[in-house]
């Protein structure tokens, strides 16, 4: 091809996600891929099986835009039952391509060029880029050391300007989980104002040691001003179906939905058709809490035998280690050297903050198999020696 002209980027600072970096870099050296968030386990042969029928039986043309209504109903009501908000499945959800597009969706509606919204780092990749794509400006606050939020640093970067705040629970990368005090503190701050709030609760069935998802969707003083990411990607392991919702007041929906008509204008007609089947088995999301939990408990016993520092994961399916005692090596180097020599493919932290600090703590995926898991490890046990 041949373009000669230079186009300047909207995205300067904006290169591959590190995500596909880690994976990239695990393929090209055949090390075991604990970097990228996504399951290396079969997805349920009768989910795959319903989308198999509904596809067979000629449900593959556009779905409706905003979703379909079967879907939309049975969100609305697991969301009732679960968290007690009352969505109008018409107006107040809205099928999306992950939660990515919703995200995207969502700042694309609300942010105008100049409005400031708050993001909690470290912070998932997608957020920074979707606030300043839409003319936003990022203001940042750091969690502590125990990642907790610091509200009363929020509270001082709340001005005039503050279109909204992204929160996330639980969190990724770090595992921590939003407690009903960070909620109450979160309503304080942002009553009599218009503050919106972007709760990405992607991770919302994965959830450990008895803690209860603490959703805005149960304070309804958060809901009215909210918009709420999910992702079925995450709760049926399938995640490249891309295939997620959020949910909104309707005022705010309305104008989601017109940014989403021009974005995808609809999502995959018979993976639609069979979730809302799916969705029926409700032990299929109550019982992953402790499939995962099992998980993060079998990879913590693993990693015993090694030289790396756990810290405490409360949700999500990532486990955060510490090397801070072994080396003083940066941490992406050091990722990039466990892929290569160790064959151990980790996610760095520094690339969830803006100016990449750096407190020697990488992030592992634990939505694997035992025996992945097992055969990770054996890199991080030989780094010990
Ligand atoms: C915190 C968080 N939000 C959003 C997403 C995106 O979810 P989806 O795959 O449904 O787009 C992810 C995926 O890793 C995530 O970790």
């Amino acid at each position: 091809m041949n373009y000669t002209h230079s186009l300047q980027s909207k995205q300067p600072n904006v290169g591959t996600t590190i995500f596909a970096v880690m994976t990239g870099l695990a393929n090209q050296h055949g090390a075991v891929n604990l970097a990228q968030g996504f399951p290396n386990f079969d997805v349920d042969p009768a989910y795959i099986s319903l989308v198999d029928k509904h596809s067979r039986e000629g449900k593959n043309q556009y779905a409706p835009m905003p979703g379909l209504p079967v879907l939309r109903e049975k969100i609305a009501a697991k969301i009732e039952e679960l968290y007690g908000a009352k969505y109008h499945p018409m107006n107040e959800v809205l099928i999306t391509a992950g939660a990515t597009q919703a995200i995207y969706a969502a700042l694309s509606a609300i942010v105008f060029p100049g409005d400031e919204v708050i993001v909690i780092e470290p912070a998932y990749d997608c957020y920074e880029p979707g606030i300043k794509l839409n003319g936003g400006v990022p203001v940042r606050t750091q969690l502590t050391k125990d990642f907790k939020v610091n509200w009363e640093d929020v509270k001082q970067k709340i001005s005039f300007k503050t279109r909204a705040i992204m929160i996330n629970t639980p969190h990724n990368p770090t595992g921590s989980v939003l407690l009903k005090e960070d909620m109450i503190a979160l309503e304080k701050l942002v009553r009599d104002t218009n503050i919106i709030i972007i709760s990405d609760e992607v991770y919302e069935h994965l959830i450990f040691d008895g803690e209860q998802h603490q959703s805005v969707c149960r304070y309804p003083a958060l809901a009215d001003r909210s918009i709420v990411m999910y992702s079925f990607g995450k709760t049926y392991h399938v995640t490249g179906w891309r295939l997620g919702y959020c949910v909104a007041p309707e005022s705010i929906m309305k104008e989601i939905v017109k940014c989403h008509q021009f974005q995808t204008y609809c999502i995959h007609t018979p993976s639609q058709y069979a979730t809302a089947d799916y969705l029926d088995h409700k032990e299929k999301y109550l019982g992953l809490n402790n499939f995962f939990q099992q998980k993060r408990d079998y990879f913590l016993s693993l990693i015993k035998q090694t030289a790396f520092k756990p810290l405490p994961c409360k949700g999500t399916y990532f486990q955060l280690l510490s090397y801070a005692h072994l080396t003083d090596e940066g941490d992406r180097d050091f990722a990039h050297r466990l892929t290569i020599d160790y064959k151990i493919a980790s996610i760095p932290i520094s690339v969830f903050y803006h100016d990449f600090r750096d407190d020697k703590i990488l992030r592992f995926c634990f939505a694997k198999t035992n025996e992945t898991l097992e055969k990770g490890v054996e890199g991080l046990i030989k780094f010990k020696l």
